[in-house]
């Protein structure tokens, strides 16, 4: 082990982190590169000869870091990936030297309870009691297939673990939902045809009266409601769904509840609105990503399970060379029982330093920020009478569109595609484009530590600005074909 050569990098490591944190603001926030040029740039066989640590730090410095997309930055403003905060990344330093893995309690005794006790602070914000339990996943998408699964095995009164799936069943959710719902009823065996993708009201919120007539629908037809996906912040919008009214439903369908609040579950934090996802207790399962709204660095989600059993019911398989014989008491939790994953890592550790560091306020006052910029932006584009506004911001997740000239739909979207190239190329914003009733939208999520007010109103400044300077060009496009 060369520790005198692992010190001096993983000094100069930590300082080189500072420096880019301190100064990230000053960095083109996307390359501006090729792909092709990036697939040469790494085209190269396994190395054979040997490299100092010093050298491989170069060689990052040279390949890697100029082209990075700089989350760090407080114009980015894209899909849902925030600043991580500093304790975090400092976690995730301790926790690869570490190596603990938390599949099983004898690769990481103090881990596993740290572990437990993160979800412990997550049940207790939703509000589940003492009989909550879950995971730290990869993400929301697997917290998701999580969710699903144990929908599957609630509702089929645990046999669809042994036997497969017997009846039709259907699920039901928004058409606002993410696309981890599609693929989590895949995976799970529900179908992707099974999904029912509901209309949204004005707010894109689910409509009850559609999802009524759907599940009276499939009923007479012989299929049956396995889950109701409730959205707590939805990825376009953070819109959140009539939560009471759903559980109302799946209570007297007798299927399970699950809500997919991986983004929106930061609310929980704010003090400005800490009653936005009220009834979130009432869900089965919850899906909630401390990587995203709570800015700890990827990877940490996490599905949190109301009665810890079910999790157990379905995922607890105990093979012989991972059964515990040391476990004379039987007290040791064993996440491979109780969980999808066999190696663990051991995410608990950033999420858990982030709140003894800032604190939950601290935390949740970055978060009231993010909305307050939110809602600026809506304002600016309320105000001008070429931009239109979804709906008012509930969180960070704002869609505002160009609406000027005599631009038919499909010009409109190529405008706005054009329009976020040039901002991208130009690398002080990033923020993306989606697609809502029919229409193209920019989607701007500040969910940045770094970002203020100002930035807001210089990305809205630059958005007019191109948005006049594509349209321009596209008139005079069709001019010249009309002649
Ligand atoms: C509402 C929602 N659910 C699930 C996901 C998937 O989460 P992850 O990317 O952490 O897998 C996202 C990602 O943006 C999301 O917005």
């Amino acid at each position: 082990m060369q520790e005198k050569e692992f010190r001096q990098a993983g000094h100069y490591l930590v300082d080189f982190i500072a420096d880019y944190l301190e100064n990230v603001d000053k960095k083109p926030l996307f390359p501006d590169v090729q792909p092709a040029y990036l697939h040469e740039l790494f085209d190269e066989p396994i190395p054979v000869h040997q490299l100092s640590l010093a050298q491989l730090q170069e060689l990052l410095e040279e390949k890697l870091i100029p082209y990075c997309t700089h989350v760090n930055h407080p114009g980015y403003m894209g899909l849902i990936t925030p600043s991580p905060n500093p304790a975090g990344i400092l976690s995730d330093f301790l926790a690869s030297a570490l190596n603990q893995n938390l599949g099983a309690y004898s690769i990481g005794p103090a881990a596993v309870a740290m572990e437990l006790r993160v979800i412990r602070w997550l049940n207790d914000l939703i509000g589940f009691d003492d009989k909550a339990g879950g995971n730290l996943t990869s993400g929301g998408m697997t917290a998701n297939f999580i969710g699903l699964k144990l929908a599957r095995d609630y509702t089929s009164h645990d046999r669809a673990q042994y036997d497969g799936m017997e009846k039709k069943w259907t699920a039901y959710v928004s058409e606002e939902r993410h696309v981890s719902i599609d693929k989590a009823v895949d995976a799970v065996g529900i179908g992707r045809n099974n999904l029912r993708t509901l209309p949204t009201d004005d707010e894109f919120r689910i409509r009850i009266d559609a999802l009524e007539k759907a599940i009276e629908k499939d009923k007479e037809n012989g299929l049956q409601p396995i889950c109701i996906i409730a959205l707590a912040g939805t990825t376009n919008l953070g819109a959140v769904d009539d939560l009471h009214a759903l559980h109302r439903i799946a209570e007297r369908e007798a299927c399970w509840m699950h809500v997919d609040a991986a983004y929106g579950g930061g609310m929980l934090l704010s003090a400005k609105q800490p009653d936005l996802l009220n009834g979130l207790s009432l869900a089965d399962s919850v899906t909630i990503d401390p990587h995203k709204w709570f800015y700890a660095p990827l990877d940490a989600g996490a599905i949190l399970v109301k009665d810890h059993r079910q999790l157990t019911k379905s995922f607890g398989l105990e093979p012989a060379y991972l059964t515990d014989q040391t476990d004379q008491k039987h007290d040791r939790y064993q996440f491979y029982v109780h969980g999808f994953e066999q190696s663990k890592r051991f995410r608990s550790l950033k999420v858990w330093s982030s709140f003894q560091h800032y604190g939950k306020n601290q935390i949740g006052e970055w978060i009231d920020g993010n909305v307050e910029q939110a809602r600026y932006l809506h304002e600016l584009a309320t105000a001008d009478d070429h931009f239109i506004s979804a709906t008012f911001p509930m969180m960070s997740a704002t869609c505002i569109r160009y609406n000027a000239g005599e631009l038919n739909d499909d010009q409109l979207r190529q405008l706005h595609h054009e329009v976020t190239t040039r901002i991208e190329r130009g690398g002080q914003f990033w923020f993306a484009t989606t697609s809502m009733k029919g229409k193209t939208w920019f989607r701007i999520n500040p969910v940045n530590i770094h970002t203020t007010l100002a930035h807001m109103s210089n990305l809205f400044e630059l958005l007019k600005q191109t948005c006049e300077e594509v349209l321009e060009e596209m008139t005079k496009q069709s001019l010249k074909f009309e002649v």
